[in-house]
């Protein structure tokens, strides 16, 4: 994936792209309302179900990640009603500003950056505020590093009947996420990130009860994304044809792979990168136990900047990002999402070391790969 005029990317989005998904996306444009995309886009709802575990109802929406964010928000939930924003980083926060944006009530547990969810802290928000029928989350949190456990939410949610509105955004495709299984009432995700296509597409999974919900619903405040108009016809609109081949032929990819194989792979190239990042006198930014598997957040070192750091990988050939809101400049992210695997991990690890040496980071030589070496071997 890299040469001297292609660097590495390790972003957390936009990922790097396989030849293959290049190759169909140029093929000559056919029209939506052929046999030949409306069967292609069924295959992809289906295989896309699959991924998840599921046959409930998929929406696929023109627009990035948010646009299934805010689908999520104006088609199920009344202006005025409270929803419980989970707020544990950059991405979690944005539930709360759609929230309101809609002008539903937001009540905000806004827990430490960098820390897991403890179900106590969801709890006693609840006792405080019974009425509050809807809690927003993000599974992966992609600004700080952290998973959470979503299936001990949901089924705590299913318990006390609210409904659980959950970001996917950086965990579907590259971890375990099945909303069936893990009584997620509303899933969101998007096209650039573990599901390894170009920015542009959002995805909203919807179960049963929140169905009941927005089926009841009076008035809802979109057109563009309504989903019952896209229940009624999987493409109301000219979808992004070009888009959703690609998808289509990343699915394909996901299932050659294997799901669980991809999910193993995602977990053991997380791994190695954290055993080299230590390795090299860092310190991670995320609880231990909380680590996300396809993003890692690390902690700037005493007399070195961000900005620094990010420039001197650019310049040996790594695309690695900072941090956001107001740990920006504490931290620096290297993800690992989609095609990433131990070559990608190696040169990584290599180019940070030779990038804090330059920098004049103490640090002993080769311990870095040495650590992911020994991941990769005992995996
Ligand atoms: C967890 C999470 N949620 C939401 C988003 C927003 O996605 P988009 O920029 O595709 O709208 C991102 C983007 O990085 C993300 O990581």
């Amino acid at each position: 994936m890299k040469n001297s005029k292609n660097p590495l990317i390790m972003l957390p989005g936009p990922v790097a792209i396989h030849p293959r998904i290049y190759e169909v996306m140029s093929k000559p444009i056919i029209g939506h309302r052929t046999p030949e995309f409306v069967n292609l886009l069924e295959e992809t709802l289906e295989k896309f179900k699959n991924l998840l575990k599921t046959k409930g109802f998929v929406a696929i929406f023109t627009g990035s990640s948010t646009s299934a964010m805010d689908a999520a928000i104006c088609n199920c939930i009344e202006p005025g009603s409270k929803v419980l924003n989970i707020i544990q980083g950059k991405f979690s926060e944005r539930w709360m500003d759609i929230t309101k944006a809609y002008n539903c009530e937001s009540i905000a547990l806004k827990t430490e950056w960098g820390k897991g969810l403890r179900l106590k802290q969801v709890s006693k928000v609840l006792d405080e505020n019974p009425s509050i029928r809807f809690i927003t989350i993000a599974h992966n949190e992609t600004s700080t590093g952290i998973l959470n456990d979503i299936k001990e939410l949901g089924d705590f949610c299913r318990n006390k009947n609210k409904i659980l509105i959950v970001d996917g955004v950086t965990s579907v495709g590259g971890d375990h996420v099945y909303p069936d299984d893990w009584n997620i009432d509303i899933l969101v995700t998007g096209s650039q990130k573990c599901l390894g296509i170009p920015p542009g597409l959002g995805m909203i999974w919807i179960g049963p009860r929140a169905w009941e919900i927005i089926e009841k619903r009076k008035h809802i405040s979109t057109h563009y994304l309504n989903v019952l108009k896209y229940k009624a016809n999987p493409q109301p609109f000219t979808p992004a044809i070009t888009l959703i081949i690609g998808l289509n032929e990343s699915l394909k990819m996901i299932e050659e792979e294997g799901h669980e194989n991809r999910v193993k792979r995602h977990r053991i190239v997380a791994k190695a990168l954290r055993a080299g990042v230590i390795a090299l006198n860092l310190e991670l930014f995320a609880e231990e136990s909380y680590y996300s598997n396809t993003v890692t957040a690390i902690k700037v070192p005493e007399k070195l900047t961000a900005k620094q750091i990010i420039e001197e990988m650019k310049k040996n050939g790594v695309i690695i990002t900072g941090g956001q809101g107001h740990i920006k400049g504490k931290i620096f992210r290297i993800a690992h999402m989609n095609l990433v695997g131990k070559d990608e991990i190696l040169t990584t690890l290599t180019k940070l070391e030779l990038s804090l040496k330059n920098l004049g980071h103490p640090l002993d030589s080769g311990k870095a790969v040495e650590a992911a070496k020994k991941v990769f071997s005992d995996n």
